[in-house]
């Protein structure tokens, strides 16, 4: 009924050709459509809106509150065009003259607007409260991959973060190759890595909990594909989680896992990957020395299961085209062997 009224409004008001109007339907169905979508998101573990941290809550109030203001501005701007297009059939002046009427709500009442939600927005940036401690993280981008590096500790992983729950982590963020941008929406805002410069930036989670980043400038063709996880652990776990991370591998090598071993050399893998206290010592795609707990393949553009892992290592090109990591045609013994070490390596 609403569609009919405004199809008929439009027709008589705005004189558009049923094509044209066919146009502006599919576009509005379009823009309907894809903003019901972001909101579907599971369990918001990506989203701006969904703060865990008092960083990213702020940031969250300033968005409503931009939000709320732009569409009291919009509302009102569509309603003067209303009146605007009435005025015009009926040949009404405006009241005052139209020269007065554009100077106010088009130069004075627009500064004003803009000019406060600057201020609130430099104020917010401005009570972000640094941390003066906290443990250093260093996350390096590629592509299309985070390496994540704990330097104190001597843990390197890839493509996702552990950290403390209610505990303060500073991140030193560079670049291998382009410009990258780490965006963990729930915790923080957004920050750029350069090839050149480090950048420091602080993250926290209030609680524990688990959420997913995504790298938030244009890097090439996968962008789209380079995801990252950032886990918060109670502190306990998260002590275990270091522990674990901490122990050389391997500690204990069963007779089946060796061969796997072999088959990870003669396969080339340790060009490219290191496994650490191993002679794997390849330092252009991911460490592996923990792969077995890793959350995600290939920068989370796959869950870390068995198949998934026996595609990755067949036709990694099928799944991340573009990617640096090669078809490797294994026979499936020979790929049973190379899968039960890697889930190993803990
Ligand atoms: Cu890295 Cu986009």
């Amino acid at each position: 009924m609403i569609s009919a009224y405004v199809q008929r409004w439009s027709r008589s008001r705005c004189r558009l050709s049923e094509r044209k109007w066919r146009a502006v339907r599919v576009s509005a169905l379009g823009w309907l459509f894809a903003t019901a979508l972001v909101g579907c998101h599971r369990g918001h573990e990506q989203s701006s809106v969904h703060p865990a941290s008092l960083e990213a809550a702020s940031i969250a109030t300033l968005w409503w509150v931009m939000f709320a203001v732009l569409t009291a501005v919009f509302v009102l701007v569509m309603a003067l065009t209303y009146l605007a297009i009435s005025r015009g059939q009926t040949g009404k002046k405006v009241p005052g003259g139209a020269g007065r009427f554009v100077v106010i709500s088009g130069i004075i009442v627009p500064s004003i607007i803009l000019v406060g939600l600057l201020i609130y927005s430099v104020q917010t940036t401005l009570t972000l409260r640094r941390p003066t401690e906290g443990r250093v993280i260093q996350i390096t981008g590629f592509q299309w991959w985070w390496e994540v590096r704990y330097p104190e500790l001597g843990i390197i992983t890839a493509n996702e973060i552990y950290l403390p729950a209610g505990e303060p982590v500073w991140l030193e963020l560079r670049a291998k190759d382009v410009v990258h941008s780490f965006w963990v929406p729930n915790l923080h805002g957004k920050v750029d890595l350069l090839p050149e410069t480090v950048n420091r930036f602080w993250i926290r989670a209030d609680e524990p909990g688990h959420w997913r980043g995504q790298c938030a400038e244009f890097c090439g063709k996968q962008h789209a594909l380079m995801a990252l996880r950032v886990v918060a652990l109670p502190p306990d776990e998260y002590s275990a989680w270091e522990a674990r991370h901490r122990r050389p591998h391997p500690v204990s090598i069963t007779p089946e896992l060796s061969r796997g071993e072999e088959v990870f050399f003669r396969a080339s893998c340790h060009v490219c990957h290191r496994v650490r206290d191993t002679r794997a010592d390849g330092r252009i795609g991911p460490d592996l020395t923990h792969i077995g707990t890793r959350l995600t393949l290939g920068a989370g553009s796959i869950e870390n299961t068995r198949a998934h892992l026996a595609k990755w290592i067949l036709e990694p090109q099928a799944i991340k085209p573009g990617s640096l990591m090669p078809h490797s045609p294994l026979a499936q013994d020979e790929l049973d062997l190379l899968l039960d070490y890697l889930q190993s390596l803990h």
